[in-house]
């Protein structure tokens, strides 16, 4: 319930003796049509100033306009509605399921409640305590809408919002308080295709900006890029209806210009562009017609066959939501899909932090805002989900324990800094960087067999100590980023620093994954169940072409000294210096998938194996997978659950199950699982990026996945997992150790560590999306987030 919200409008608290048939309406307009100019009539002449000419989709929504519109959505062929209400009326439960109790509702542009009914009768049922919030343009259809509702409703309370969707953000934003449960605002009926795609990831990202805080939700309905005769019929319907509707927003614009359209000169049509995915509504003159009186100097004269455009519908493929998501900065917990595979319904999360995907620019320094997002992930994860009692705890036995972890990253950065710029000295307190400066990676087969690493001390030094440590070394960041006479170097100890907190960002995660005592993340557990599921067309193989590919990339330190701005120059670690031509041929048979946990629970039934991986729990008869959010049992016969995600398993283990599979089946060597990647991505990666927009990596989800239906064959972290790779890491030609880490890669030259590509759920999207990026582990080891699939040579 939002606190009072009655205080920041004026309006007052509900009276006594107050009955259903008298919901609460609150007019939130802002203030402006009661000034000297008519909002409404300067949006309608400047859009037909503008060029090309428009006038303001929501003139079409006045009381007559609902009421048309309330007719299109029975009409057979305005599929978008029946295909919301078949979703609605299978999947209300689950959505009201998901949805915390004493959370506030707002439904923006809730027109007849329809639809809204089936989830609001959902909650009441399962008794959750909410606070409904309808809003939109028409006081008088809002009233008769909130007034249809079921006037028995004990657990959920209605109350309308008379004003627009920016009001509505605006009086979110002043009448959230800090006692507000969460919120969750509802856009149905695809409304967000009225925006273009830039302006709908606009317009959300505004919201998550200004009104939403983490943990808040959004629910939205999107048509899909469907059959381009049917969504034209949608809109153009043989009894002429929706006709009616556009042509009646002439009326509605002519209370606002002094009746200046006549509705006999003017005409409505419909184009649907099916390259670009949207309907267009226009109204064409049909005659020449003079509007100078009132639009004012010859842009008002219309000879004709002008046309005015009045309303776009834009469509999502699966692909452009998840893009559009990520640019907003919101992350899907789960969508539900109406039988037909034509419309979905998105159930969104604003995330703790937000590594966003898209505006990636993986090669180079990384900016200001992308520390704080990392800073927030690290906090997160080293303090609330690693409190201060675990810090003497080892998951890993033959790792440290975790109090050096939170040492470690801030104390790294201080030393790689101090050492390439050579005006800065170390930060108190400087004994830190003689116990956290490296950390312990045993041999597996001989433990006893260690590089050097920092020396353990008899007692770490204090979780304030090493916050208030953290703290100023974070200051020194924010304050190279005005430095005008850093050099390269100095740059490239800052975008390593980055990069080398976003891996132990993920090395710490993998290790709290195997503690009892980790805390989960405030996501919602609803995250747990992942993707809904949907028939895949795609067959479980893929025979691809083999062909020689470039690899790795150019970053020379000869230049470190120059003094340059941050985006000067590009970045890569040791490993992925210099770039090289690959040669393969032949043919390969590829899985679409990675090997997933029933597969590999088959596999040790039949060879009768009790050894189970690190990452399950359990036995053989009873297994379970581990999560952050705790073991989670596994069905063999659930479609998108963890039966069907990527077991997490050494590379030995997986090798293991490729030859109980037999017939040539194998793990892919690293320029065979390159070139797997490429051909997945379909030429849509972009010079020394890979594409990323479906991966299940930067937390999207706070575990792996099935592989979603609409991906044809996995592409890196498209699961959330890494995949191993029958490549063994070697000294490579041209290879020389970075100068300011050598160690980074030419300590693990000792033929037991193999390369790993792709990307886990807690991948940073700078090293997925960096093509050159390579990571290793040690064919042993077990638990890192690494998966594999197999392939076989084709004929
Ligand atoms: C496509 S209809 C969808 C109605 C309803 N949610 C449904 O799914 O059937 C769009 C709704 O949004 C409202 N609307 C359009 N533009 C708006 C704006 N700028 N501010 C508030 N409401 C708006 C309209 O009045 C209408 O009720």
């Amino acid at each position: 319930m939002l606190e009072n919200p009655s205080k920041a409008t004026g309006d007052h608290l509900r009276p006594k003796g107050w009955t259903a048939d008298a919901r609460r309406i609150i007019d939130i307009r802002s203030k402006k049509h009661v000034s000297a100019e008519d909002p409404v009539r300067k949006d309608i002449l400047d859009g037909l100033r503008s060029s090309p000419m428009t006038l303001p989709t929501y003139i079409l929504y006045d009381a007559q306009g609902l009421q048309l519109f309330d007719a299109i959505t029975r009409l057979e062929c305005y599929y978008p509605t029946a295909s919301e209400v078949s979703i609605l009326t299978q999947g209300a439960r689950d959505l009201a399921a998901s949805l915390p109790d004493n959370s506030t509702v707002v439904e923006l542009g809730c027109g007849s409640l329809v639809k809204t009914r089936l989830l609001l009768y959902a909650l009441e049922r399962l008794r959750k305590k909410t606070s409904y919030y309808a809003l939109d343009l028409s006081s008088s259809e809002l009233k008769k809408a909130i007034n249809g509702l079921d006037s028995g409703l004990k657990y959920v309370s209605v109350t309308g919002l008379h004003g627009t969707y920016d009001d509505g953000r605006k009086w979110l934003a002043r009448a959230r308080t800090k006692s507000s449960g969460p919120l969750v605002v509802l856009w149905l009926g695809s409304s967000i295709g009225n925006l273009s795609r830039d302006d709908a990831a606009s317009f959300l990202s505004q919201f998550v900006k200004e009104s939403l805080v983490p943990g808040d939700m959004f629910v939205i309905g999107i048509d899909r890029r469907n059959d381009p005769d049917i969504v034209w019929k949608a809109y153009n319907d043989d009894l002429g209806i929706t006709r009616k509707f556009i042509l009646n927003g002439l009326n509605h614009a002519n209370r606002h210009l002094d009746q200046v359209f006549r509705l006999e000169d003017w005409e409505y049509e419909g184009i649907y562009h099916k390259r670009g995915g949207y309907h267009e509504a226009f109204y064409i003159a049909q005659r020449d017609v003079d509007m100078r009186g009132i639009v004012g100097n010859e842009s008002g004269h219309f000879p004709a066959g002008t046309r005015i455009l009045v309303e776009q519908s834009w469509k999502y493929s699966p692909r452009e939501a998840t893009i559009l998501f990520d640019r907003c900065g919101l992350f899907p917990v789960q969508r539900w899909t109406d039988a037909a595979g034509m419309y979905d319904l998105h159930l969104l999360h604003v995330p703790p932090f937000n590594f966003s995907i898209s505006c990636l620019d993986p090669t180079h320094v990384p900016n200001l805002d992308s520390w704080e997002e990392l800073w927030k992930s690290w906090d997160l994860v080293s303090e609330s989900m690693m409190p201060d009692e675990m810090l003497q705890e080892k998951p890993i036995p033959v790792r440290n324990e975790c109090a050096f972890y939170r040492g470690h990253v801030p104390t790294f950065f201080d030393i790689k800094l101090t050492e390439a710029v050579p005006e800065l000295r170390p930060l108190e307190p400087v004994y830190f960087h003689g116990i956290f400066a490296r950390g312990i990676d045993p041999d597996l087969d001989d433990p006893s067999h260690v590089h050097w690493h920092s020396e353990t001390p008899q007692t770490w030094p204090s979780p304030d100590a090493i916050m208030k440590y953290k703290a100023t070394v974070r200051d020194r960041i924010k304050c190279m980023y005005s430095n005008q006479t850093l050099t390269r170097r100095g740059w490239r100890a800052i975008w390593m620093g980055f990069e080398h907190e976003s891996m132990h960002l993920e090395t710490l995660l993998y290790m709290l994954l195997q503690s009892g005592t980790t805390i989960p993340p405030p996501v919602p557990a609803a995250m747990v169940f992942g993707i809904g599921g949907q028939p895949c067309s795609f067959p479980d193989t893929t025979t691809i072409e083999l062909h020689d590919i470039e690899l790795g990339m150019m970053d020379s330190e000869d230049q470190d000294d120059t003094v340059e701005p941050a985006s000067a120059h590009e970045f890569g670690w040791d490993n992925e210096n210099p770039a090289s031509i690959s040669s393969v041929s032949g043919k390969l048979e590829v899985s679409r998938k990675l090997i997933t946990n029933a597969d590999y629970l088959e596999y040790l039934r039949e060879i009768g194996s009790q050894r189970i991986p690190q990452s399950w729990s359990g036995t053989v008869v009873r297994p379970t997978v581990k999560t952050v959010f705790g073991a989670i049992a596994f069905d063999m016969s659930d479609e998108t659950g963890p039966a069907q995600w990527p077991v997490v398993a050494s590379y030995n283990d997986l090798q293991g199950y490729g030859k109980w599979k037999g017939h040539g089946w194998r793990l892919p060597s690293e320029v065979e699982l390159r070139v797997i990647y490429d051909y997945s991505a379909k030429g849509t990666s972009t010079d020394g990026q890979c594409d990323i927009a479906q991966s299940n990596i930067a937390f999207k989800f706070w575990h792996p996945t099935a592989l979603a239906p609409e991906i044809e064959i996995a592409g890196p972290g498209s699961m959330g997992v890494w995949e191993w790779t029958s490549t063994v890491l070697t000294r490579h030609e041209g290879f020389l150790p970075g100068r300011l880490y050598p160690e980074y890669t030419a300590d693990f030259f000792d033929g037991k560590h193999n390369v790993v590509l792709g990307g886990s759920w807690t991948t940073h999207p700078r090293l997925s999306g960096r093509r050159s990026f390579r990571n290793w582990y040690q064919r042993a080891y077990e638990f890192a987030f690494v998966g594999g699939r197999l392939v076989r040579d084709a004929l």
